[in-house]
């Protein structure tokens, strides 16, 4: 039986996505070859690599406005050292707020190339919520943030306005919701959460911020160089690229972005509204910070852990337990994750409650 999975990343797909690539591994195109054995430069990938990076623009709205997308190798983590070494200058400085785990380690490479400037931090409060007010200073090359807190469940709901290029990590909520994505000038995001497998990270950048800051860039990370090449600077990620195309086709027919944030945020209002109900449960996150990504919560009384655990296994749920930095428990609701799964966890939480 499928499991209900809750799992942070990586995490569940589309389970057309599975039993496409599936297929495609074994007898890709009706071609009588696997996806994995014929060239990345042949026609047939060629065409998955086209077509997924324009769709991912498409879902975006951002086509036609100067950006480029590349699938490139390397994680989420390797665009923490990849954004100061392309828009960093030689003796420049660089804004970052610091909201979590990831937002701290792209802030750590960060440092690595020149001044690096907190803005705001909620790590005394183990980022809890999101810093609001700070004031990002005006004469920095990039400003960066992550949308989604992935660990500890907490969201931005509100970008700063300001005049420099933004960037944002985006690895645990693009494709989730509707954004003004021109007003971000870099997105990343690693595919394991709502686009593909493991493997292949999304950049989306504007071309006009790029090849300004006057830095030797190694070829392999250097965007500029990966976008001449058209994503095919070397061999690509072949089937993490073509599942992460089957996955932007799935959102595409389902309305895309629009269509998928109203099921999102039913699942995150069904979640949450019985976290608050529930007097055994509490959530971990300031309320207004909440993540209709990652939920975190916790028990009132941990003495309930272990009948509360046996019961959502139980119940045919996966990969639930908070991460070890808030304990507890974490719901990650992904695009693929479906309400009635959501429906499944909050029936266990409810019989819970009956039966203590
Ligand atoms: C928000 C965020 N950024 C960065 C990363 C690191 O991604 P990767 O493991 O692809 O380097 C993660 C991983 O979960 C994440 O959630």
């Amino acid at each position: 039986m499928k499991k209900h999975n809750y799992s942070a990343g990586p995490c569940i797909l589309p389970q057309e996505v599975f039993e496409k690539s599936a297929q495609a591994i074994l007898n890709f195109n009706d071609s009588g070859l696997s996806l994995l054995e014929i060239s990345h430069r042949s026609k047939d990938f060629v065409a998955v690599m086209d077509e997924a990076r324009a769709l991912a623009l498409e879902l975006l709205g951002l086509e036609g406005k100067g950006y480029s997308a590349l699938f490139l190798a390397g994680g989420a983590s390797l665009e923490f050292l990849m954004v100061p070494y392309n828009l960093m200058k030689e003796g420049g400085k660089a804004a970052y707020l610091d909201t979590g785990t990831w937002a701290a380690g792209a802030i750590k490479e960060a440092k690595l190339f020149g001044e690096t400037v907190t803005v705001a931090s909620s790590k005394e409060q183990n980022y809890n919520h999101i810093p609001k007010g700070y004031t990002v200073p005006a004469d920095a090359d990039y400003f960066h943030c992550t949308s989604n807190n992935t660990i500890f469940g907490t969201q931005m709901k509100e970008f700063p306005s300001v005049d420099i290029p933004v960037v944002c990590d985006m690895s645990s909520d693009i494709f989730s919701r509707e954004l003004d994505f021109s007003k971000f000038d870099l997105i990343y995001a690693g595919a394991q959460k709502n686009m593909g497998p493991a493997g292949t990270t999304l950049i989306v950048v504007k071309d006009e911020i790029l090849g300004k800051n006057g830095r030797i860039i190694p070829s392999m990370l250097d965007y500029a160089k990966h976008i001449k090449a058209e994503s095919m600077y070397n061999t690509p990620p072949v089937f993490p690229v073509y599942a992460s195309l089957l996955t932007l086709q799935w959102l595409k027919n389902l309305g895309g972005i629009a269509a998928i944030e109203k099921i999102n945020n039913a699942k995150a209002a069904l979640l949450y509204g019985e976290i608050d109900r529930n007097p055994l449960f509490k959530g971990a996150a300031a309320v207004e910070d909440r993540s209709n990504m990652n939920a975190t919560f916790l028990l009132n009384d941990e003495a309930h852990a272990a009948t509360f655990d046996a019961m959502w296994k139980a119940a045919g749920i996966s990969g639930l337990p908070g991460h070890r930095s808030v304990g507890g428990y974490r719901a990650s609701m992904y695009n693929a994750l479906p309400l009635e799964s959501v429906q499944v966890l909050v029936d266990v939480m409810q019989a819970l409650e009956k039966a203590i």
